[in-house]
């Protein structure tokens, strides 16, 4: 985790690598620091907290130079404290170092440099790679190039790291090791970041930089890749497809409530190029170019994360319905170590808004060394699971800043109803009424989400009811189960407040002993072909005293009677009804962490992207 930052060229760096920082917030905010040359001075200037704390921190402090790091933290090793916080320096003064992810054998590595005589400062992982490095190059009298190269094959671990020496004011070095690094190459100065957005705003080209190379990043010169060997590696230039609005709130207080609403245009540029509608026609062509190996599979097993595993599990029941597929959803972070079956003919598909979520990524790996068939399903263009999978699909949702996932999980679905009818029609398994009428309610999606975010108002004054509830509970059958989950995880993730997500059924089987009139429970009950039994499953809960809020669609007489409070969705069939359920749970979480002072884009103990384990 943690967002990383650099630059070197003509301007003052400082303010560059600030603005950077903010931008690449949402990846850590535990601490923040800088590292400035200017000169023949080194001066580096950090602190616990966020970015604000550290420019207020830098005030006073002398920020000039046109060489410099900067990073923002969320710590692994060591609690997250002015020390621990990066940049880290060498023993001598002369070298600093910022980083993310994690050095596995950094104890190792510690006891040995301890033994030669080495003092270490903080309690990081971090601090060891830039005394390595020094120690090398002191030892073997080599270059700071050549020491990153023999130090880096010692390390076990992910890293992205960025490098600078006070007595080498031109150069900044830059290696990765399945934690991301991109350069932005601009006129006579060079970027250098975790993701794209701290660059955007000064050039539209960038080269990611791919496992095991170094970036030799030089004032005025060509920028060189090599590798740890030396070996020059070759590279391509790719063009952003960003804009600065898309990174910015504009009038929205949070970045959530902004990536909510978004969502009728944010489904409408996800669908775009891919439906046809006057032909009746969606062709994901990352899919459909590779048709017959999706329908020579035996299964296909999903692999995913928190929300992005929400929307696998509607992967699931969408593709075995339409394409009589079998599936399996798995948690990557369970997979990946747990040595499971797969075979060659299998089609893995990662599903990630990051794509470079380190558990989703090794999953990757995994499969990849079984022989399947890797297919990507993620948001940031470039990311590190869509340049290591076979083929892929992008959501094309614009870049998710909030933490808690919102536009990136209705992007997810969209994206996997889509893959499931492009298999479905090669596959000849859907009836031709159902694959039209499903396509046509996709295209209605961004109208159909405009009418379930109208119910913004009265959300906002149900929350108020519910702020201070201890525990929720949240049901759903069929497609919606997925959507309470999900509901269950924004509720938690941004408010603190305990929530479960559960299968409305499965409700009598354990759950149902936690009912009383303190703890609310939010039931999707749409008109679909389980609205019935869920209706049922609402009498049990008032039978008990339980208090209902349940989601309904328009014109529902019959939960009306019964739940204490409805919110009324437009009415479609699935995989759309999903989807349009979905966004009153996100804004009732959102509302209630408002009520509650809750830090909404930046939520305790949380980061965008988890690139470590
Ligand atoms: C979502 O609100 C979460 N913050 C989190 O569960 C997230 O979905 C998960 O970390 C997976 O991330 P990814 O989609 O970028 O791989
Ligand atoms: N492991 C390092 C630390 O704890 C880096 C963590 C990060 O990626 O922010 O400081």
């Amino acid at each position: 985790m943690c967002g990383i930052v650099g630059y070197v060229g003509f301007r003052e760096a400082y303010p560059v690598l600030v603005k950077g920082l903010h931008r690449l917030e949402y990846r850590g905010y535990d601490s923040a620091g800088v590292a400035l040359v200017n000169g023949n001075a080194l001066n580096i200037y950090k602190t616990k907290g966020k970015v604000s704390r550290l420019e207020r921190f830098a005030e006073t402090q002398n920020v000039g130079g046109n060489i410099g790091i900067a990073h923002t933290r969320w710590a692994t090793h060591g609690e997250p404290n002015d020390v621990n916080a990066h940049p880290h320096c060498s023993e001598s003064g002369t070298l600093a170092i910022i980083h993310n992810g994690i050095v596995e054998n950094y104890a190792v590595l510690k006891a040995a440099l301890v033994e030669n005589g080495y003092t270490f400062r903080s309690c990081t992982d971090t601090e060891v790679m830039v005394q390595l490095i020094e120690y090398v190059r002191s030892s073997n009298g080599c270059t700071l190039l050549e020491a990153l190269q023999i130090a880096l094959r010692q390390v076990v671990g992910a890293y992205a790291i960025a490098l600078i020496d006070k007595n080498d004011p031109d150069r900044i070095l830059a290696a990765r090791r399945s934690s991301p690094l991109v350069v932005g190459l601009g006129n006579d100065e060079y970027f250098l970041a975790s993701d794209a957005t701290p660059i955007v705003e000064y050039t539209d080209k960038v080269v990611y930089i791919d496992d095991g190379e170094i970036a030799v990043i030089d004032r005025g010169k060509p920028l060189r890749v090599v590798n740890f060997d030396n070996v020059e590696s070759t590279f391509d230039v790719r063009r952003l497809e960003m804009s600065i609005c898309q990174l910015e709130k504009g009038s929205y207080p949070h970045f959530m409530l902004k990536e909510i609403f978004e969502q009728p245009s944010t489904i409408r540029d996800c669908i775009r190029g891919r439906i046809n509608i006057e032909a009746d026609r969606v062709t994901l062509s990352g899919a459909f170019d590779n048709r017959e190996r999706f329908l020579a599979a035996q299964r296909i097993v999903i692999v995913a994360c928190g929300t992005s595993w929400h929307a696998a599990l509607i992967g699931e029941y969408l593709i075995e319905e339409m394409c009589r597929i079998p599936v399996e959803v798995e948690y990557a972070s369970e997979f990946r170590y747990r040595n499971p079956v797969i075979h060659n003919s299998d089609v893995v598909i990662d599903l990630s808004q990051s794509g470079e979520t380190a558990d989703t990524l090794a999953a990757v790996e995994l499969a990849k060394s079984k022989g399947a068939f890797i297919f990507g399903v993620c948001n940031a263009v470039g990311s590190s699971i869509p340049r290591a999978t076979d083929s892929g699909a992008y959501i094309h949702v614009g870049p998710e800043i909030g933490v808690a996932s919102t536009k990136a999980f209705t992007g997810q679905v969209t994206v996997l109803a889509m893959l499931a009818l492009t298999l479905a029609r090669e596959k000849g398994s859907i009836d031709r009424e159902q694959y039209i009428a499903t396509i046509r309610h996709l295209v209605q999606l961004p109208q159909l989400i405009e009418g379930a975010l109208k119910l913004d108002g009265q959300i906002r004054e149900l929350s108020k009811i519910f702020t201070y509830a201890r525990n929720f509970l949240y049901l759903g059958r069929g497609y919606n189960y997925p959507v309470a989950l999900e509901g269950a995880l924004k509720l938690k993730e941004i408010s603190y407040i305990h929530a479960e997500g559960y299968p409305a059924a499965e409700m009598k089987h354990g759950p149902i002993a936690l009912i009383d009139n303190e703890m609310p429970i939010i039931v999707i009950a749409t008109a679909d072909s389980l609205y019935d039994k869920t209706v049922s499953n609402i009498e049990e809960i008032k039978a008990r005293g339980g208090r209902v809020v349940a989601i309904v669609s328009e014109g529902d007489t019959v939960v009306r009677g019964i739940a204490d409070y409805v919110l009324e969705v437009p009415q479609a069939p699935e995989p759309a009804s999903c989807i349009v359920s979905t966004i009153p749970l996100q804004l009732l979480a959102y509302y209630i962490a408002v009520n509650k002072g809750r830090n909404v884009d930046q939520p305790r103990n949380l980061a965008k992207s988890v690139t470590v384990e």
